[in-house]
């Protein structure tokens, strides 16, 4: 009797769990069936319209051109623009294309079960013009294809998603550069041109035949819970390279990549001094690192119109070749100055600082020798760091000193096998407080807690909207 109360208790119980499976994947279910109108992301601007891929002829087989579907869909949600914005969603599906262009006051939303597939077939990828600022391509002096995403003179951009993926199949790329067959330059993952109002968030990118990220003459822009992954010994796979632009935040990402992982840029030698453009106001904030070959967070090596204002925070680098980066040479011009970090973790670093005054590639002989860069006002602080190779290799101009370097509240734990010479210095001037190892004589102690800018900047208070699909 008591056995057979129990035994009835415990049907009840598991028909109730039962149902409640039942329940909650109808839920679900029902739930898309009604076009998951429960995903809910941020953004800088809801759309009053929506519409899918499929609606415009995409085939998710993986293996069909979707770049007609993509350019159809964002032609026709373009004329929405005037009228409340469109977003466009890629559903589950692998969706193979070539380059395609977006609109203003639009929104890309990819699925996190979709894959957004780079084709490789060279026709899909048209050619622009070399960038003003660069005068040449990075890997060929000619044209460069247009990025699998791209866009130019628009305003109010989201490119997001529940963690979609872009895989670039960047290993044909990869291969052509290593063989040098390129006649132009590799495309990119996602580039916007001269823009404002720029969100890329939730998203993974896989395998960029280049650059993964590439805002260039653009402002206001947002990059935040990306995921970037390309192998470690790719060409060129640099993570976020902002270049000639004011306002950019970037925040909650990691990039695991063959290149720095993130570079801030802008133009080359007397082609971006002409242009005159400087990458200025930049906060950077919890961000992880791994790049064995490259820099966390690189200044240059282009940066002919100047870098100002550059403030990051919460920095975390495994195995990673070095922390911050400066990167310049005699014919860039310009400036790096106030640049700001505080809060670093590093493991596993051939160099905590490095600073490199001779990187001598230009896009041609016609540089001006009299261009000399000015490297000034460079505040580091409250970091930490293990198994390390060099503490600091700090190579400034000779009768061009970087200076007003301040490094204060830094430990730094040697690998087994150190250099002797853990601190090299020339041509650079500044000071130092507690930090170990002891630094070199051209860093001399002073009773200093380094500068962090107490306000913030116009970027960091942008706040982004909760916006649904359908
Ligand atoms: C494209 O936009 C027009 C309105 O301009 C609309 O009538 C048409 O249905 C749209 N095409 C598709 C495939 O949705
Ligand atoms: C995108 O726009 C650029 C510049 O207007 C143009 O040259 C290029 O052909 C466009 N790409 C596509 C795929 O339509
Ligand atoms: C885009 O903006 C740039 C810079 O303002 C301008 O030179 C160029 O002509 C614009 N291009 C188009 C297609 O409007
Ligand atoms: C975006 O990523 C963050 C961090 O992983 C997560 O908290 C948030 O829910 C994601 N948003 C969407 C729409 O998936
Ligand atoms: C997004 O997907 C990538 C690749 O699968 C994964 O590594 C990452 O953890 C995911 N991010 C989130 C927030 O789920
Ligand atoms: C690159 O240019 C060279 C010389 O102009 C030409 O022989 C070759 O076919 C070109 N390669 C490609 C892939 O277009
Ligand atoms: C950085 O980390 C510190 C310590 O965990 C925390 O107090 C601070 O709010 C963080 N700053 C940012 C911008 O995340
Ligand atoms: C320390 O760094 C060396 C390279 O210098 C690496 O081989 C080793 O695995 C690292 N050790 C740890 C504990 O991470
Ligand atoms: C120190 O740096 C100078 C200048 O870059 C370089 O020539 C020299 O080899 C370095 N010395 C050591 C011991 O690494």
């Amino acid at each position: 009797m008591g056995f057979s109360r129990k035994s009835n208790v415990i049907e009840t119980l598991i028909s109730a769990l039962f149902l409640l499976g039942i329940l909650s994947s109808c839920v679900a279910q029902c739930r898309d069936d009604r076009h998951a109108e429960t995903i809910q992301f941020p953004a800088l601007n809801c759309r009053k319209h929506s519409a899918v891929l499929t609606d415009f002829g995409g085939v998710g087989d993986g293996k069909t051109s979707n770049t007609a579907a993509f350019k159809a869909a964002i032609a026709n949600l373009s004329q929405l623009a005037k009228d409340g914005g469109a977003q466009l969603i890629v559903p589950p599906g692998k969706w193979l294309t070539g380059s395609f262009n977006l609109t203003s006051h639009f929104t890309l939303f990819v699925h996190k079960d979709a894959v957004i597939l780079g084709i490789q077939d060279e026709s899909e990828w048209p050619l622009l013009p070399v960038l003003p600022s660069y005068g040449r391509g990075r890997d060929a002096p000619g044209g460069r294809f247009s990025s699998l995403i791209f866009g130019t003179n628009l305003t109010d951009v989201v490119i997001t998603g529940n963690n979609g993926t872009l895989d670039g199949q960047g290993a044909y790329w990869w291969k052509k550069f290593k063989e040098e067959k390129l006649n132009e330059t590799r495309p990119y993952m996602i580039e916007i041109m001269y823009s404002k109002q720029i969100q890329i968030s939730n998203l993974t990118l896989v395998n960029s035949p280049s650059w993964n990220v590439h805002p260039i003459y653009s402002s206001d822009i947002i990059i935040q819970h990306l995921t970037i992954l390309a192998p470690i010994d790719s060409p060129n796979t640099d993570g976020i390279n902002p270049d000639s632009c004011t306002n950019t935040r970037i925040e909650d990402s990691f990039v695991v990549s063959g290149d720095d992982c993130i570079a801030i840029k802008s133009g080359w030698d007397q082609y971006g001094i002409r242009v005159n453009m400087p990458t200025k106001k930049v906060v950077i904030r919890r961000f992880t690192c791994i790049s064995p070959d490259s820099a966390t967070i690189a200044l240059g090596s282009e940066m002919s119109g100047g870098i100002q204002d550059v403030r990051a925070e919460n920095i975390t680098a495994i195995n990673t070749q070095s922390g911050i980066r400066i990167k310049t040479a005699v014919g860039r011009g310009a400036y790096v100055k106030d640049i700001y970090v505080r809060g670093m973790t590093m493991s596993t670093m051939k160099y905590v600082f490095w600073m490199t005054g001779s990187y001598s590639s230009h896009p041609d002989p016609g540089f001006d020798p009299k261009a000399l860069p000015v490297i000034k006002g460079i505040n580091y602080k409250d970091m930490v760091a293990t198994n390390v190779t060099y503490s600091a290799r700090l190579d400034g101009i000779k009768n061009d000193p970087f200076t007003d370097i301040c490094i204060s509240n830094v430990n730094i734990k040697l690998t087994e096998d150190p250099k002797e010479l853990q601190w090299n210095c020339t041509d650079i001037q500044g000071v130092t407080n507690r930090v170990t190892p002891t630094p070199c004589a051209s860093l001399p102690q002073k009773e200093i807690d380094c500068p962090f800018p107490e306000d913030s900047l116009p970027i960091e208070d942008v706040k982004l909207k909760t916006c649904s699909l359908y």
